[in-house]
């Protein structure tokens, strides 16, 4: 993990917010390779999601809403993670993580009361990991929503708070009846979005894979209550599938059952990925029954039935969902791709990321940054290849170290300008994982690169 870490950091791929103030706890930026990579994991998903399904549509909702949406929803009463404190360090543990490391599961959306029931019946086995004592208090839940003083400009806004989202879901159930009335959408069809959610993690921990502000790739497909099931199973495959499409390799992914459902949960099952620190979920597919639209239609008043135009069927949708974040999905491919190789006597470290998600396809070098005729050539090759490939135009240290630089960001394949391109116009082609060095003709060059990179 510290080597995804300083990595990321080194290379620009994701650095510690606010860092020169010394930083603010569970929130990170993406720096400009993080920025690509982010961007092609969430192209990737809208393509798969989205783009590649005529039964889905994608929106973009705000990251605000009427705070109702949230009571409807059961965030304002039990959108809460529970929290025991160490007697003897002041520690404070997440109980369901507490559990969960002795291999008991437990759902962070239980009870108070059943979560101390567990916690009770486990205690003996259960140690602080801080400090080794068994001496806890009870867990206490601890409310996750993010309240703001949006639209409200007296002092007691915190009685009345505009919430950030805590998830993007609720974006899509409440635009359920607009997408319905203003396309040819019918039942079954899902509704799909990316966007930021905020939540007050109390123990946030492990880089970006647990942070306070992050981005959700959230879908929800809406069905009649007899198909739920088949178009669960469907929609498990399908999204197992993506994982592997991505590059991330079979053996580091796994389906974790849930064993304490939520009691509007018909099932439930995480994709985990084989992170630094163990198997964590990196994705929830989830059967939620009819619970969300019959919530939102108590709430609001609004009827958000559905009547079945070939059969007059008129039924409450039922709802299965996808949802990873961005930063996950992330952190799951850098660590699959990491790779240290021994080359003569010396580490080459390298991300093997698939060329779809790799932030930048090519780099173009010149071989010598001290003779103006070789720059120029680099330069136009440069030129003629940024319009339609993620380039990058590198003339800093000697050739060595940028092949070093350029492995470490993942760049695909690295051409190099030297003396005989000034001759005849062809340069090499240097491949990311081979390693092998070919030279091909600049005229070439288009067919050659789309026949790798595509
Ligand atoms: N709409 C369902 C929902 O939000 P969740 O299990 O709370 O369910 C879904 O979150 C996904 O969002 C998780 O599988 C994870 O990939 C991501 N996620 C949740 N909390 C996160 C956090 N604090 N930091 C980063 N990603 C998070």
């Amino acid at each position: 993990m510290k080597k995804i870490v300083s990595l990321a950091k080194r290379r620009g791929f994701i650095f510690p917010s606010s860092e020169i103030y010394g930083g603010f706890s569970a929130i990170y930026d993406y720096g400009p390779y993080g920025v690509e990579l982010a961007n092609n994991i969430k192209k990737e998903w809208w393509k798969s999601m989205v783009q590649l399904r005529e039964d889905i549509v994608g929106l973009d909702s705000c990251i605000f809403m009427h705070p109702k949406i949230w009571e409807a929803s059961g965030h304002v009463s039990g959108f809460s993670d529970p929290l025991a404190e160490c007697k003897k360090c002041h520690a404070r543990l997440r109980v369901d993580h507490l559990l969960e490391d002795i291999g008991v599961q437990a759902d962070e959306k239980m009870s108070e009361d059943d979560i101390n029931k567990l916690f009770k019946k486990n205690k003996e086995k259960i140690k602080c990991p801080k400090c080794g004592k068994q001496d806890f208090t009870d867990a206490k839940k601890f409310n996750l929503l993010v309240k703001s003083n949006l639209g409200n400009f007296t002092d007691k806004w915190d009685k009345e708070p505009a919430y950030l989202r805590g998830e993007t879901c609720q974006g899509i159930y409440v635009n359920f009846k607009n997408v319905l009335d203003s396309t040819r959408a019918k039942i079954p069809f899902g509704i799909a979005q990316i966007g930021k959610a905020f939540r007050n993690e109390i123990t946030a921990r492990q880089f970006v894979f647990r942070t306070r502000e992050f981005e959700q790739m959230e879908m929800q497909y809406f069905t009649d209550p007899e198909n739920e099931m088949k178009e669960y199973e469907k929609l498990r495959e399908y999204r197992w599938q993506w994982y592997l499409n991505l590059g991330i390799k079979e053996k580091n992914l796994r389906w974790l059952k849930h064993e304490n459902l939520v009691f509007y949960a018909k099932e439930a099952y995480d994709i985990e990925y084989n992170y630094p620190f163990g198997f964590k979920e990196l994705e929830g597919v989830h059967a939620r029954g009819d619970y969300d639209l019959s919530q939102h239609t108590k709430f609001s008043g609004q009827d958000l039935t559905y009547t079945d135009p070939t059969n007059n069927k008129k039924y409450m949708p039922h709802i299965i969902e996808s949802s990873v974040g961005v930063g996950r999905a992330m952190l799951a491919v850098l660590t699959d791709a990491y790779t240290e190789e021994k080359v003569k006597d010396e580490t080459r470290v390298v991300l093997k990321l698939d060329k779809k998600i790799a932030p930048i396809k090519v780099a173009v070098f010149p071989l010598l940054r001290n003779k103006p005729e070789l720059v120029k050539k680099a330069r136009e090759v440069f030129e003629m290849l940024k319009p339609h490939f993620t380039c990058e135009f590198d003339d800093n240290g000697n050739i060595g170290k940028r092949y070093r630089r350029q492995d470490e960001l993942g760049t695909v394949v690295c051409l190099t300008c030297d003396f005989e391109t000034l001759e005849d116009n062809t340069l090499t082609i240097r491949d990311r994982d081979t390693m092998k060095q070919e030279r091909v003709k600049i005229s070439e060059l288009d067919s050659v690169l789309k026949d790798r990179l595509e």
